[in-house]
């Protein structure tokens, strides 16, 4: 009898780590959380162990999971791409060290520590020193051919310095930073389109995408980490192999160290464990590696892992804390979007006071009620999320919530159209959609119109001086000096904002209008390909949807958008107003203008490994930036060297753009090639 429940359970654990591969590995879209998955597995392992004759070869403990994805075409590993077994703790890490010692008969061997890096492992293969092949893992003996979409990786480079003749396979990962997940979900939430989960599912995501441009437009970073076949261009130690992969000019992640003892292991892991919260790449843990080759070659693998490594993973940063009460905001489009306010809580580096709920359908499938004590945690090391309800500590309390079928700004009624998942506000005229769309005009994407703020927008909306964005340009110093806070000179300057942004690029106005469905990078490929607001008015559903990267739901939402009557008039007032609504002529650009640096603010924060920040700063000065040395709303763009603390927290906490020290060089390249000033310092 015993056996036969064992047997249902195991049968039961198969199917629900098979359904959740499926989500994570083919789909890209994960359902519960990574150390969930893991117990799954683990429980299932230990069935197997207890119970041999339930061991089957379909268990997902024989093999290393994955599957490729049919529109890619496949490609065979030579050698396998194998897995790692973890250690889910100290103990289990000692465990694993004292069992290597004994087959080695040696306390002394010598051990890498890397951070494992949160992303998706690739091979590469390049041939005579240029990349020919890049695949992902797939199952581990078969994966998916995305050489096209690797090259679009900046820092990868297609052609090795030094590079042995002949094939070479080096692998590693692909990985996307946090500021550029936030960046993404933040665009994505806008547009309504389905979040990823984490900086791993959007870096598999974009690099799996069967048009390559949507791959470039994501900014990914790859890092590598293994030579195949080492021994044979002379290397011995993995040690060696970093630096030979570095001296071949390819990306590695650079913290690591050599260890002699578990002791030193023991100390990397606690340094990392801090340092790891101010990386931007996301590392879940650390591999402990053999460093010597030979050791390693005779230490073998089993089917799944090699037995000269293994993967340390840091627990999850989870806290629990008191969900006490549930917000409801309009947005733009009107969706009722429902924000959890709990008690503050500190988590990985910040204090986190509120998390969106998403819908209505993710309260119930959580069963989230006020009053709950809830687990939360930062999605991705940054977005604060309500991970599930302590059940035990209910004492009947709490209270069910659900979204109001009636708008909380205006009143109106609130549904939920089919095919959505959020609840909507229909009134056209609400207060709170008008604030928001405002806001969204003003906003740095769109007319980057300083100065105005959410509380001048509530003044000039409840007095009813702005109905809509186009009123914006019939302000009048008067207007605004009868506000609250607002005096002769900061109407003036507001005023002269307003005007200044009338030179802004067809791309911006595009964006601003608030089309749904239609962002930053749709707005872009609009201008680019209509050149004027009248032909994009005057193209069809058709003619939009053949645009690369339109699909037929961003066609019908502008088609719609342009039928109707107000968003005309509201063109055609801003067109009356003066507002650009042409794309501008190469010939008429001015010749100074660097779009990456001119009038924008900087702040410089961490150490520069090509210059000193006072270089940097007058560099950046010199393309017509401001630089400042503290990060506030004002801020544009933050350049983040090594060992950046608390400027950077800051800037991702206010979401400001974020560079890196690479993306700030090439930028200053590209933003003016021939406009270098000779004696720029250290511009490669
Ligand atoms: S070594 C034979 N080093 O973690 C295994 N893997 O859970 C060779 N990973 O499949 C892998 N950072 O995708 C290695 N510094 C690192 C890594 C790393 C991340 C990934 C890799 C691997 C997975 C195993």
């Amino acid at each position: 009898m015993e056996i036969e429940k064992v047997r249902e359970r195991a049968l039961e654990l198969k199917r629900l780590i098979a359904e959740n591969d499926n989500l994570y590995y083919v789909l890209d879209a994960p359902k519960i959380e990574d150390h969930e998955y893991d117990s799954l597995l683990r429980e299932l392992a230990s069935i197997e162990s207890a119970f041999p004759e339930l061991l089957a070869p379909d268990s997902p403990n024989m093999r290393v999971r994955g599957e490729a994805r049919s529109e890619f075409t496949r490609v065979a590993h030579g050698t396998p791409m194998q897995s790692l077994d973890n250690a889910l703790d100290i103990d289990e890490l000692k465990n694993f060290f004292d069992r290597t010692a004994k087959s080695l008969g040696t306390q002394d061997a010598e051990w890498t520590c890397e951070p494992k890096l949160d992303g998706l492992a690739v091979s590469l293969i390049y041939r005579d020193g240029v990349l020919e092949r890049a695949a992902t893992r797939g199952d581990g003996s078969v994966g998916e051919d995305v050489t096209q979409n690797i090259r679009t990786i900046r820092t990868l480079p297609l052609k090795l310095c030094d590079a042995p003749l002949g094939a070479l396979e080096v692998r590693g990962e692909v990985c996307m930073s946090r500021e550029d997940f936030a960046t993404l979900n933040r665009a994505r939430e806008e547009s309504e389109e389905p979040l990823f989960a984490n900086p791993r599912n959007a870096a598999a995501g974009s690099l799996r995408q069967l048009d390559h441009r949507v791959t470039a437009s994501r900014n990914l970073s790859i890092f590598l980490y293994h030579l195949e076949d080492a021994a044979s261009f002379g290397v011995g130690t993995q040690w060696d192999m970093l630096r030979r992969i570095e001296g071949m000019s390819l990306p590695s992640q650079k913290s690591r160290r050599l260890c002699r003892s578990m002791a030193e292991i023991e100390a990397y892991l606690a340094e990392w464990g801090e340092a790891r919260h101010w990386n931007s790449i996301n590392t879940d843990g650390v591999v402990v590696k053999l460093n010597d080759l030979a050791l390693r070659a005779s230490l073998g693998s089993t089917a799944k892992a090699p037995k000269w490594a293994i993967a340390f993973k840091y627990p999850p940063e989870e806290k629990r804390t008191k969900l006490n009460d549930i917000l409801v905001s309009v947005g733009r489009t009107g969706a009722l979007t429902p924000t959890a306010v709990l008690e503050p809580v500190s988590l990985s580096g910040t204090t986190v006071q509120r998390a969106s709920l998403h819908n209505q359908d993710e309260i119930d499938r959580k069963d989230i009620r006020i009053g709950d004590m809830v687990w939360v945690h930062k999605a991705g090391e940054i977005i604060p999320e309500v991970l599930r309800v302590d059940m035990e500590a209910r004492d009947g309390t709490e209270k069910p919530f659900r979204i109001p079928g009636t708008c909380p700004a205006c009143g109106a009624a609130a549904v939920r159209l089919p095919g959505e998942a959020a609840i909507r506000c229909l009134n056209k005229t609400c207060p709170a959609q008008l604030q928001e769309e405002i806001a969204h005009f003003v906003s740095r994407q769109c007319m980057d119109i300083n100065g105005i703020g959410e509380k001048l927008i509530a003044q000039l909306t409840e007095r009813g001086t702005v109905k809509s964005a186009a009123d914006l340009y019939s302000l009048a110093t008067e207007d605004l000096e009868a506000l609250d806070r607002m005096a002769e000179k900061s109407s003036r300057k507001l005023i002269e904002a307003i005007e200044d942004s009338k030179t802004r690029p067809l791309s911006s106005v595009i964006n601003a209008l608030g089309i749904r469905n239609v962002g930053k990078k749709t707005a872009l490929d609009l201008a680019s390909r209509f050149r004027s607001m009248d032909r994009l008015i005057a193209s069809g559903e058709n003619e939009l949807s053949a645009i690369d990267g339109v699909g037929p739901v961003v066609a019908a939402s502008i088609a719609a958008f342009m039928g109707e009557e107000h968003n005309r008039r509201t063109i055609e007032r801003l067109r009356e107003a003066g507002v650009r609504m042409e794309e501008p002529g190469s010939g008429e650009t001015p010749l100074n203008a660097v779009p990456y640096f001119a009038g924008k603010k900087f702040v410089f924060t961490g150490e520069l490994q090509s210059m000193s920040r006072q270089e940097a700063e007058k560099l950046a000065e010199s393309l017509g930036a401001k630089t400042s040395g503290s990060v506030s709303k004002k801020t544009d763009i933050v350049v983040r060297g090594q060992n950046a603390g608390g400027k950077y927290n800051k800037a991702l906490a206010l979401g400001v753009e974020i560079w890196d020290e690479e993306t700030f060089l090439e930028r200053v390249k590209e933003g003016a090639p021939a406009r270098l000033p000779e004696e720029a310092p250290g511009v490669p």
